[in-house]
């Protein structure tokens, strides 16, 4: 609110004021109420003025040179509602619910002492609990391995902390140029790029096919990860979904599009959650008779599958076949990041029009570095991939001796079935508390409601005598917790986890 003001008793009186008032409102202005004052007429006290802006008020003093305007105080409307209270209320109903349904989630707080992986520190109320971790996607143990730290450490020295800016403006460094070079080598593609996550690598790179390609329909599988689905619902495009890695599905899905028509097909090699591996080549074989790319997420592959660690598409020899391959810098290359490979020209239409990509300080100079290391390591490292997958198979042969439900993976990944929410919270709660083993349960949303699972991924620094102790310890607390074993459920139920 404006005060206006003569400073001269007498210039100013109601007749001025009208004429103002008129000429201002004459002139079409939108109205505003402003208080026009004057201090020290007695006949003028207090008047509300309408004008629209600051150079419609200043058309006053234009008028009358000993007018000035004064900043009033104006004391804000009481809310008759209690605002912290009505908002808050809201998400403490959503907490509560998740909570009564057994799959609120605690983070733990750990210490990964350099070196010790698998073993790391957990800091509880009560102290420092040393635990085995059987729930890490540092798949091969890659964030402390010495080549990928050291040269951390020299990039630090070198340049800083800090990107310094988006990919366009300043924040390129030599470290994102060659590991985009490393990582299309890796995939035998002509180009590669680097975001922050794959979550954004998926996002962007759904976000630009949505934007490029002409009212094109995406083939999804039901099993798909939140950032694919997520990508493609951001683009409202059209959404068909298959049966999990069913590619018969997928072709009665693919018959009913036009030849013509844009379509790609989103999958993924290796299925976090069931440890499922989709059936590629098939995949590539439709995309091929009816005229779709193929986007395949290798995330939970990449640093693990193939000679060079390309992943399951690089192991089945199908690395030239597929369009467009996203990843992971976060999980078995241990560091964080994601990315997209493909042909110059999709690549290069990601950079160019994906808005995560576009708007974001670029990952750091150091993680790249890091990053770097660590794809140039594992490419020449299959031993690491060797005993990684030793490592998988006799967790999975040990469980099914003693008639644990492991659910049958074709991957590196193993899931214990338990079902139930708030048994698979405290099978986890008993390993840790009593056996120093860490193992997350897996709750909804992550899977679906009746299939929680206690997920674990070795690695190739688990010793064989820590996979005993891990099965000996599962074995306890499926007996304390009365849990149900492979022999008690039904052959149909058993199609589950199969
Ligand atoms: C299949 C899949 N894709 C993408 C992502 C996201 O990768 P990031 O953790 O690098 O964001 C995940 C994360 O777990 C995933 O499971």
């Amino acid at each position: 609110m404006m005060q206006l003001l003569s400073n001269k008793c007498g210039v100013l009186n109601q007749y001025w004021i009208h004429i103002l008032t008129k000429f201002i409102m004459r002139v079409g202005i939108n109205l505003h109420q402003k208080t026009l004052q004057h201090t020290k007429c007695p006949f003028l006290k207090t008047f509300n003025i309408n004008v629209t802006s600051e150079q419609a008020l200043a058309k006053y003093t234009k008028f009358c040179p000993y007018l000035h305007f004064k900043e009033m105080k104006s004391e804000p409307k009481k809310c008759p509602i209690d605002h912290s209270q009505f908002y808050s209320n809201q998400f403490k109903g959503v907490i509560q619910q998740i909570k009564d349904e057994g799959r609120y989630r605690e983070f733990k707080s750990l210490l990964r002492t350099n070196g010790e992986f698998p073993r790391a520190i957990n800091k509880t109320p009560s102290g420092d609990q040393t635990i085995t971790l059987w729930c890490s996607n540092d798949y091969l143990g890659m964030s402390q391995n010495p080549m990928v730290t050291q040269a951390t450490k020299n990039a630090i020295d070198l340049t800083g902390i800090g990107a310094g800016g988006t990919r366009n403006i300043g924040g390129t460094s030599i470290y994102h140029v060659e590991l985009e070079r490393e990582l299309a080598d890796l995939h035998r593609k002509d180009s590669a790029l680097v975001m922050n996550s794959g979550y954004v690598a998926n996002m962007a790179t759904l976000d630009t096919l949505g934007k490029v390609l002409k009212d094109v329909t995406f083939l999804s599988d039901a099993k798909n990860h939140a950032s694919l689905i997520e990508g493609m619902r951001a683009t409202k495009r059209d959404r068909v979904i298959f049966k999990h890695n069913d590619y018969k599905d997928l072709e009665e899905k693919l018959k009913q599009l036009d030849i013509q028509q844009n379509k790609v097909i989103v999958f993924e090699s290796v299925y976090s959650m069931n440890g499922t591996v989709a059936p590629i080549s098939q995949f590539i074989n439709l995309a091929k008779k009816y005229n779709a790319l193929t986007l395949i997420d290798e995330v939970h592959a990449v640093g693990m599958y193939g000679d060079r660690g390309a992943g399951v598409t690089e192991k089945l020899g199908l690395q030239k076949e597929i369009d467009i391959v996203t990843g992971t810098l976060g999980k078995a290359f241990g560091c964080s990041g994601g990315y997209v490979s493909a042909n110059a020209e999709i690549v290069d239409a990601v950079r160019s029009t994906a808005s995560n990509f576009i708007f974001s300080t670029s990952m750091s100079p150091i993680i790249a570095a890091a990053c770097l290391e660590s794809v140039k390591y594992l490419k020449t490292h299959p031993e690491i991939r060797d005993r990684h997958q030793y490592v998988a198979s006799l967790i999975k042969a040990k469980l099914k001796s003693k008639g644990i439900p492991a659910l049958n993976s074709a991957s590196h990944i193993v899931p214990v079935f338990i079902g139930d929410p708030v048994l698979c919270k405290e099978a986890s709660e008993k390993l840790l508390n009593e056996y120093n083993i860490y193992i997350q349960p897996i709750n909804y949303p992550t899977v679906p409601r009746g299939q929680e699972i206690l997920r674990i991924s070795p690695t190739p620094l688990h010793t064989e005598e820590m996979i005993d102790e891990l099965v000996d310890s599962i074995e306890c607390v499926f007996k304390s917790l009365n849990l149900r074993m492979e022999s008690q459920y039904t052959a149909e139920q058993r199609a589950i986890f199969q």
